[in-house]
């Protein structure tokens, strides 16, 4: 039984909230909402996470009642304390508006998980419902200007509730609130460390493959490679190959890259399938995103089963290896009960099958990125590897936006819609809505979140850094995926690359999308988008500003591109907009 078991009411941060429990030395799982109580005895704590849902709205993740007079603490999290304030006699009703991003919390009263703590405090909020009444015996714990009731606690039950989200980087204490909450009110003793992982997951694959050798479709990231190289150790070079597939929607200078890492590793491990043009065939006309997403992860599979036959890797001898980490395997979003987000493509059916047949290891299942990270470390694997920036499955695919029809920008307020939809995270929900182009000062990060909040129409606000042509000349181009395209959005990706380094501000960032927009003119019928945002983890993110010397060049340089109409800027955090724009 882990020490802390964290109930997934279906919020994007409940992987969060266990991560930083785990990186503060305790080992901690997720479990169902509904877990009776019964089973979660021998936990030293459970934390309700935040969800999607209105705890009185019929059918919404509920917990078992007799957790919070059994045992264990409780801590509940936003919508976890929405579900104590039900269940324990409070009350809970919908905001007007929802708080989404920073606010003010004033502490009101002591209390053994706010030790530490004192003055007003910068947290994070993402709610639409509230709690209004406290239930009894809990005491009054915090507030902020639109939250009369933003923390509350029973320090005799060991009961305490937070509207806001202390696993998030952006509230400035949330890492002592859990400590506090971990070993003064849990009583929790440290019991994990990921740099001691290694030996014991080399144990575990040499069981999982029980003889049989280990081959692995690479994509040249930490996971996967991490994975592979634990299989290598536990098994030796005869027992492990690794396949990478070039898709073409990967970025200048990839194959060659993953071809340099895997061949340090040893000679003869490593071979790469061509497969450029199936992708760009199978995704011609297609424009909605998670088409895209299910199209790739099928054509993923495809070329993967034919190499698996031909190569005669699906004879018994064989397994399948993969780098998929703890978040992959509860679901894609975040979590089982998680509004859908996005597709992550580790899960479509081709690969169910394998995991039926029990023909596959995972040995990085239980870990997060940042602990890969510290195991990769462990393993010696080169810094530039580990620390490159996270980039996605689906390749420039997803950051290429496709369009069904012409239309022109239109005008609004202080600016433009253009009516290009892109994916958003709004109050745990996805949400699939047009861009706000925001005229006047580029550096405005915080005012784009009130305009978003206040317009529902939008979930992302851009400006624009340059440009040949003014916005009332722009239009939506039809567009979907095409060589051409890809070949635009990767030239215009190698000048942010080589620009972000020789300045030296990809250290300010975590990641820097580069995205294509298929808004311009006839001779010109892109635009391009740059998105660096500084993140811990990805699962919240801020966009940062770029100074305004680099953002010249760099718009200088990609509006040299040919057929090129502008550079925008996104404006945008996470939440409400997602790092990718698809
Ligand atoms: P979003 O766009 O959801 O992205 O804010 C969060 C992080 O996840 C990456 N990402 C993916 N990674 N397969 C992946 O391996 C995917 O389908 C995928 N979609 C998004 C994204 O680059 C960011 O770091």
């Amino acid at each position: 039984m882990p020490q802390i078991v964290v109930l997934d009411t279906g919020g994007q941060y409940c992987h969060l909230i266990t991560r930083k429990i785990r990186e503060l030395g305790v080992y901690s799982e997720i479990r169902p909402s509904e877990t009776p109580a019964s089973e979660l005895r021998d936990a030293k704590g459970i934390v309700i996470s935040g969800g999607p849902s209105s705890v009185y709205e019929p059918g919404s993740p509920d917990v078992d009642p007799a957790i919070f007079a059994t045992g264990p603490a409780v801590l509940g999290i936003c919508y976890g304390q929405q579900l104590i304030a039900k269940h324990l006699g409070g009350k809970v009703e919908p905001g007007e508006h929802g708080e989404y991003g920073m606010a003010w919390l004033d502490p009101v009263n002591q209390a053994p998980i706010f030790k530490g703590i004192s003055g007003r405090q910068q947290i994070w909020m993402s709610h639409r419902d509230t709690v209004t009444a406290a239930p009894p015996g809990f005491t009054l714990l915090g507030r902020t200007e639109t939250c009369p009731i933003a923390a509350i606690g029973d320090e005799h039950r060991r009961v305490y509730g937070v509207q806001f989200h202390p696993e998030v980087v952006h509230t400035e204490r949330g890492r002592q609130v859990l400590h506090n909450f971990l070993f003064d009110v849990c009583g929790c003793s440290q019991d994990w460390s990921p740099r001691e992982q290694a030996k014991r997951i080399e144990d575990e694959i040499r069981r999982v493959a029980a003889g049989r050798s280990v081959f692995f479709f690479v994509s040249g990231g930490v996971d996967s490679t991490v994975a592979f190289t634990l299989c290598l150790r536990a098994l030796g070079p005869e027992r492990v190959r690794a396949l990478y597939v070039d898709t073409g929607l990967m970025r200048e200078g990839e194959t060659e890259f993953v071809r340099g890492v895997f061949e340090s590793l040893g000679q003869g491990l490593f071979s790469v399938e061509d497969a450029r043009d199936r992708f760009v065939v199978a995704l011609a006309g297609v424009i909605d995103p998670e088409q895209k997403r299910h199209i790739i992860g099928e054509m993923f599979v495809q070329v993967q089963e034919q190499i698996l036959e031909s190569g005669h890797y699906l004879d018994q001898n064989w397994i399948l290896g993969q780098g998929t980490i703890y978040p992959d395997t509860i679901e894609s979003g975040g979590t089982a009960k998680a509004d859908l987000i996005k597709t992550h493509h580790n899960r479509v059916a081709g690969i169910q099958k394998l995991i039926a047949e029990n023909r596959i290891v995972e040995p990085l299942h239980l870990l997060y990125k940042d602990e890969v990270r510290e195991v990769g470390q462990e393993l010696g694997l080169p810094n530039e590897l580990l620390h490159r920036h996270p980039f996605p499955g689906p390749g420039l695919a997803i950051r290429c936006l496709c369009a069904a029809s012409e239309s022109p920008l239109e005008p609004s307020g202080d600016g433009w819609i253009i009516p290009v939809r892109s994916v958003g995270v709004q109050g745990d929900s996805r949400s699939y809505r047009p861009i706000f182009l925001l005229t006047g000062a580029i550096e405005q990060q915080d005012r784009a979140t009130q305009i978003i909040n206040q317009d529902r129409r939008i979930n992302r606000v851009v400006a624009l850094a340059g440009s040949h042509v003014q916005p009332c000349e722009m239009r939506v181009r039809p567009s979907s995926i095409t060589a051409a395209r890809l070949n635009r959005l990767r030239a215009a990706d190698v000048v942010v690359r080589r620009l972000c380094h020789e300045s030296g501000f990809e250290s300010c960032v975590w990641q820097f999308p580069v995205i294509l927009l298929p808004v311009g003119t006839d001779a010109r019928p892109d635009s391009v988008v740059l998105r660096p945002i500084h993140s811990v983890d990805g699962m919240t993110a801020r966009s940062v500003p770029i100074p305004s010397a680099l953002l010249d060049e760099m718009s200088e340089a990609i509006l040299a591109i040919g057929g090129l109409a502008a550079v925008f800027c996104d404006l945008t955090h996470k939440p409400p907009g997602t790092i990718e724009w698809e």
